[in-house]
């Protein structure tokens, strides 16, 4: 179909001014007089409507009452000024072809509803003015992150899936089998099962790309992943998904105040360009999710981040005047509510805080000269917390070895890992951001499962 995209009219509107177009949508309202009717139609390109303006007078009766809100339509006519609201514009349609009727059953009647209920119609919620700009600045964020790599000399690579490890040593791994239920009773033994299952050993979905991606890294130098990962948490929470999609890049020769300098320039090239390319969508987001919205945004992109030692943070949160729910305690992990303290009470603006007890992180770390903790990082946000989780690499082959045997790993599951270490081993450094995370910071939509066409949380795949 030979259609223009609205967004191209509405952007630049002389070019088209008296000249007909086609366009094609979505009607999102329409409004009725005697002889005139006006639809406004959305086709997902821009967060505005066109207006459709339809002299009743020359189109068949009945044709007229075939249109609803929700129907699909092609409309043909020539772009003039709006009659009402001035810098407008509006077709006068010639010719409608109505693509797809649209009966009273259709849920989207309302112009308000509310975020709860429209997770109940994935397959529609996507039709409103939240989920249509949502999904744009997704894009753009996603195409945003691809540009800052790609320009700083990184290289893309795509990390397995499958895998046999769990990298955050966390036991979040969603376990993977091609055998029924009744094929699997049959076997007597664990071991049995698994060797007649389809990779012959305990397989799972990965939940993060980051050993295969310091495999890259210890040949590329600097690469990065964009991909789904997956974490059977059981946590019923605003920010936890069980599928959602990290950025990992990782970076030979780089030491942990390297790596904190890649992630701020990365989040900070994020932000801008979203400024710089989505402002409908964001002062639709300021309007309707959080107030001071590009204002905040505008400030991250000028201002430093905090840095933060994780024991100044212990103290800085046993100081506080307030009653959290969760202990503090050096040694201990902090929670979503000690992360927000210190990111939205006492600095309001990201803060990194660095080196954390290695107790309560992955075996990966390097380790400290302390020998308590970990050159890592978690920088937090307001409003969110956590978004990206960061640290530098052992790259020494026995405090590695050490590490994963404290942890009682399988160490013949993570070999090819380890020789990393033996075979031309360099510091090197990474780190994960989550894009749901980054999203909801990014657009103030205050549920994770509101910032993804489709979201799997526990006991929920919505469908
Ligand atoms: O802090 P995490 O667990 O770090 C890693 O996975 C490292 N292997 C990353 C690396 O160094 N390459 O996760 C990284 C980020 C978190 O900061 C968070 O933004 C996001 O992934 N994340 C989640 N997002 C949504 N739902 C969940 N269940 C998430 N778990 C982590
Ligand atoms: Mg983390």
């Amino acid at each position: 179909m030979k259609n223009t995209d609205i967004k191209d009219i509405l952007c630049n509107p002389k070019e088209y001014l008296s000249k007909t177009v086609t366009v094609c949508g979505w009607a999102r309202t329409i409004r009725d007089s005697k002889t005139m009717s006006f639809m406004a139609i959305n086709d997902g390109t821009s967060l505005k409507h066109l207006q459709i303006v339809i002299d009743k007078t020359k189109f068949d009766e009945n044709f007229m009452n075939s249109f609803s809100v929700g129907c699909s339509v092609e409309v043909e006519g020539v772009l003039v000024e709006g009659a009402v609201q001035k810098d407008s514009v509006e077709v006068n349609a010639s010719k409608i072809t109505l693509l797809g009727d649209c009966p009273a059953d259709y849920p989207l009647q309302k112009k308000y509803h509310t975020l709860e209920y429209l997770r109940s119609i994935p397959h529609l919620r996507v039709r409103t003015n939240t989920f249509n700009a949502m999904l744009r600045v997704r894009s753009k964020i996603s195409f945003a992150i691809h540009e800052f790599f790609q320009k700083n000399n990184f290289v893309y690579v795509n990390t397995p899936i499958f895998t046999g490890s769990d990298c955050e040593g966390a036991g979040e791994i969603f376990r993977v089998t091609s055998l029924s239920f009744d094929k699997i009773k049959s076997f007597k033994t664990e071991e049995e099962y698994l060797k007649a299952d389809f990779f012959g050993r305990r397989a799972g979905l990965t939940v993060s790309g980051q050993l295969e991606g310091e495999v890259a890294a210890m040949a590329m130098g600097k690469i990065y992943t964009f991909g789904p990962t997956f974490r059977a948490e059981n946590s019923n929470t605003p920010r936890h998904a069980a599928e959602f999609w990290q950025i990992e890049p990782e970076v030979a020769f780089a030491k942990l105040m390297d790596i904190i300098e890649i992630a701020e320039n990365m989040i900070k090239y994020i932000i801008g360009y979203v400024l710089d390319n989505c402002k409908e969508e964001l002062a639709f987001f300021d309007a309707n999710f959080e107030k001071g919205l590009v204002e905040k945004l505008t400030k991250v992109v000028n201002s430093d981040f905090q840095i933060l030692d994780y024991t100044d943070a212990i103290e800085l949160l046993k100081k506080a005047d307030v009653q959290f729910k969760y202990p503090v305690e050096w040694g201990l992990d902090l929670q979503t509510e000690h992360e927000r303290y210190i990111t939205e009470q006492v600095f309001n603006k990201p803060v990194f805080v660095i080196n954390y007890p290695k107790k309560i992180k992955s075996f990966y770390m390097k380790q400290n000269d302390d020998g308590k903790t970990v050159a890592a990082t978690d920088l937090l946000v307001p409003g969110v917390g956590e978004i990206i989780g960061c640290s530098e690499r052992e790259a020494d082959f026995d405090k590695l070895l050490t590490a994963m045997k404290e942890r009682n790993m399988n160490l013949a599951d993570y070999k090819g890992y380890m020789e990393l270490r033996k075979f031309g081993s360099v510091p090197h450094s990474g780190f994960g951001l989550g894009l749901e995370r980054i999203m909801m910071y990014v657009t103030g939509i205050p549920n994770i499962r509101d910032v993804q066409l489709y979201a799997r949380t526990a006991k929920d795949l919505m469908e």
